[in-house]
């Protein structure tokens, strides 16, 4: 029975802690959270609360408890060191040192790695320190996003159309973010459907989970600011409806050689998630960002359908043995529905932002996975905070099916919640599908 320690609070870590759970190995799990999430709680043998810069904390509950390895969650405790740490103390992690997570937390980092080992999929982009170039760049491109280098935490992405207009509102941007940030990235805006493809990486094998496509934005149609992401889904036959076989085969290829130009750049082996968000374009495949962890909400889509034991999985990702373990997936479309206070993603003197912390009750989620996200289980009752609250998944054969069941299960959440009905239709994908078949139309 071995021992496993599991670092995050999120619906992503209620899934990875029920995916480890239902191993055949009957795993002991230990939780170190930043909060206390209900549903982490009830699966672990024994959990923690404390904070991911803490590193001391985490080895010592590892350490104590004898675990056997770590699974990381989220990217900040990567950023922290936290499977350095881990590592100097003999306990082997899923997920990379601070150094490799760079992929993530420094988009810098991953833009210039595509360009020094010619992978393709990368964008016309520029670092800069200084404001020094910044004008004559911005001048060569149609439109520009702006980001700054390091862990924003999803936020700080400035796109012109969404976020500004003019170039002049870039330049100010930059100015901005200069003050705060060493770096900043500007980049050649890309247009096209986006799509998450989160891969398992053990240094050298690369594995593909099903593509899945996130909702960014709070409000139905795409509409509002951006948020972590309300919903997400994937298709039975583990394609999107607007991809072809071969997209899927160029982000899985442009990974591999990420994985490749990392362990010739650093000597060091990433031995974790690669999740690549993609975009196709009318100009072929475009790489948007790695992150160095599983998709929020998307791990909710792709855990469930694992039919892998999950803990020989992790071995393998440890060992550099993915190419021994045949790894799949049921053939099974899922809709996750994220709950979220109604005044989530709101203006603060918003008559909706009273929703923030109040009390939810839950009743009968039928046959829809329900993942606790940001919420707080006091004595009284259980409470939502400042940001998603409850991720509803349905599964079943088609994607009709598996809509309606995450549309029912989200009927039993009561209170001041919201949640974006469009997630997984018809209507929205069909929108999606139009949308490709307008961009593939001027594909070279
Ligand atoms: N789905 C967006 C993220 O996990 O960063």
């Amino acid at each position: 029975m071995p021992n496993i320690l599991l670092v995050g609070n999120g619906a992503r870590e209620h899934v990875l802690a029920e995916t480890l759970a239902r191993s055949p190995q009957r795993p002991r799990l230990f939780a170190y959270m930043k909060a206390n999430n209900p549903g982490i709680a009830d699966l672990s043998h024994e959990t923690r609360l404390g904070g991911y810069g803490d590193t001391e904390a985490i080895v010592d509950l590892a350490r104590s408890r004898e675990v056997d390895f770590a699974v990381i969650g989220p990217e900040d405790p990567l950023h922290s060191g936290v499977v350095d740490a881990l590592q100097t103390a003999g306990i082997p992690a899923v997920g990379p040192s601070r150094s490799l997570a760079r992929l993530e937390t420094s988009k810098a980092f991953t833009r210039g790695l595509l360009e020094k080992y010619g992978i393709p999929g990368n964008v016309a982009f520029r670092v800069f320190t200084s404001m020094t170039g910044v004008e004559e760049f911005l001048a060569g491109l149609r439109e520009a996003v702006v980001k700054p280098d390091g862990l924003t935490g999803g936020k700080g992405v400035m796109v012109q159309g969404d976020h500004f207009h003019a170039k002049e509102e870039a330049l100010a941007i930059c100015r901005r973010m200069l003050e705060e940030h060493e770096r900043v990235i500007v980049e050649e805006k890309v247009v096209g459907e986006e799509f998450s493809l989160q891969c398992l990486c053990d240094g050298e094998h690369v594995v593909a989970t099903p593509p899945v496509q996130d909702h960014k934005r709070r409000f139905v149609d795409d509409k509002g600011p951006n948020t972590g992401g309300m919903g997400s889904y994937s298709c039975a036959d583990h394609l999107l409806p607007f991809l072809r076989r071969e997209d899927i085969m160029a982000g899985l290829e442009i990974t591999r050689l990420v994985a490749a130009a990392i362990r010739r750049e650093t000597g060091e082996s990433y031995r974790g998630i690669m999740y690549g968000g993609f975009m196709i374009t009318s100009a072929g495949l475009r790489l948007l960002e790695y992150n160095a962890r599983l998709g929020d909400p998307e791990a909710m889509n792709i855990l469930p359908l694992l039919e892998t034991d999950f803990v020989a999985l992790c071995g393998a990702i440890i060992h550099g043995a993915l190419d021994r373990l045949p790894v799949s997936f049921s053939p099974q479309a899922t809709v996750c529905k994220y709950i979220v206070p109604k005044g989530y993603g709101l203006p603060k003197d918003h008559p909706d932002s009273q929703s923030i912390a109040a009390r939810i009750e839950v009743g009968d989620t039928g046959g829809a996975r329900l993942y606790y996200s940001s919420v707080d289980q006091r004595e009284d009752g259980l409470y939502m905070t400042t940001s998603r609250a409850i991720g509803v998944v349905g599964i079943a054969p088609d994607l009709e099916e598996a809509e309606a069941m995450a549309e029912r299960a989200v009927t039993a959440v009561k209170g001041p919640v919201a949640h974006r009905p469009d997630i997984g239709t018809s209507a929205l994908i069909d929108k999606r599908i139009r949308h490709m078949a307008e961009i593939r139309k001027n594909l070279p």
